[in-house]
């Protein structure tokens, strides 16, 4: 039987799997703070359990990262702003703040993650980065589903009207926000298309910038749009992109 020794991971790997690492732990500690403000309003007892499974499942994603980054020969140690992993409150109410983060973060953020990591996963054939990847996609889904179940709770309570006014004021701005930091604003350049990309990123898990742009537009079309409309949340954004 001959055994394929996986493909030399690069600096791009490296670097990529060690800001993974900082990226998980800026999600658990937001859902953290998330769920302190989810006990403080009361909200329901399986929201605020689903927050803490949330926070562990985060740093679990951390930790596979950091086993990939080592796995890829990095040797490096996660930059973490310790005055940015904490939520603000804003001037408003708790709820304003809740809608926020749930909309921003998990609405947003954890569907348009389902899309990318899947295609991170479909690429990924060396086994640290397959296995993390794995785990990821499979929590992410879970994740994504904990936001709009989240959004649905809100919309049911008292601050109904308050909080869909927030969102007609503020949506339009994540979405474009999400849309510039994931497909950015400039069009793709020829030394960008995927053919270009080293199949050897491919394997450890990286994608190319062009399905970072596939994956939200696909994500606009077929998630927020419907899963918005059924909230009864209309939004120009949305309904002209289709
Ligand atoms: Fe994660
Ligand atoms: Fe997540």
């Amino acid at each position: 039987m001959t055994v394929h020794s996986p493909p030399t991971a690069s600096d791009a790997v490296r670097l990529e799997w060690l800001r993974r690492v900082e990226a998980e732990y800026r999600s658990a500690a937001f859902t953290q703070h998330l769920t302190l403000w989810l006990i403080q309003i009361g909200a329901p007892p399986d929201l605020i359990s689903d927050g803490l499974r949330i926070v562990a499942d985060e740093m679990a994603h951390s930790e596979l990262s950091h086993s990939v980054h080592v796995a890829a020969d990095g040797r490096g140690t996660p930059t973490l702003h310790r005055e940015a992993l904490a939520l603000r409150r804003g001037a408003g109410s708790i709820e304003q703040d809740v809608l926020r983060v749930a909309v921003d973060m998990f609405c947003l953020g954890e569907t348009v993650a389902v899309r990318l990591f899947s295609r991170m996963r479909e690429g990924c054939s060396v086994p640290e980065p397959r296995q993390a990847l794995d785990r990821i996609l499979k929590d992410e889904v879970v994740h994504r589903d904990f936001g709009w179940t989240l959004l649905e709770w809100l919309l049911s309570t008292p601050a109904e009207s308050e909080l869909r006014a927030l969102l007609d004021r503020e949506l339009p701005g994540m979405l474009a926000r999400l849309r510039a930091s994931y497909a950015g604003t400039r069009p793709l350049s020829p030394a960008e298309s995927p053919g270009e990309f080293p199949s050897s990123d491919r394997a450890w898990g990286l994608i190319p910038r062009a399905s970072y742009v596939e994956a939200v537009v696909e994500t606009f079309a077929r998630d927020y749009a419907p899963r918005f409309a059924d909230l009864g949340v209309h939004c120009r954004e949305l309904e002209a992109r289709g």
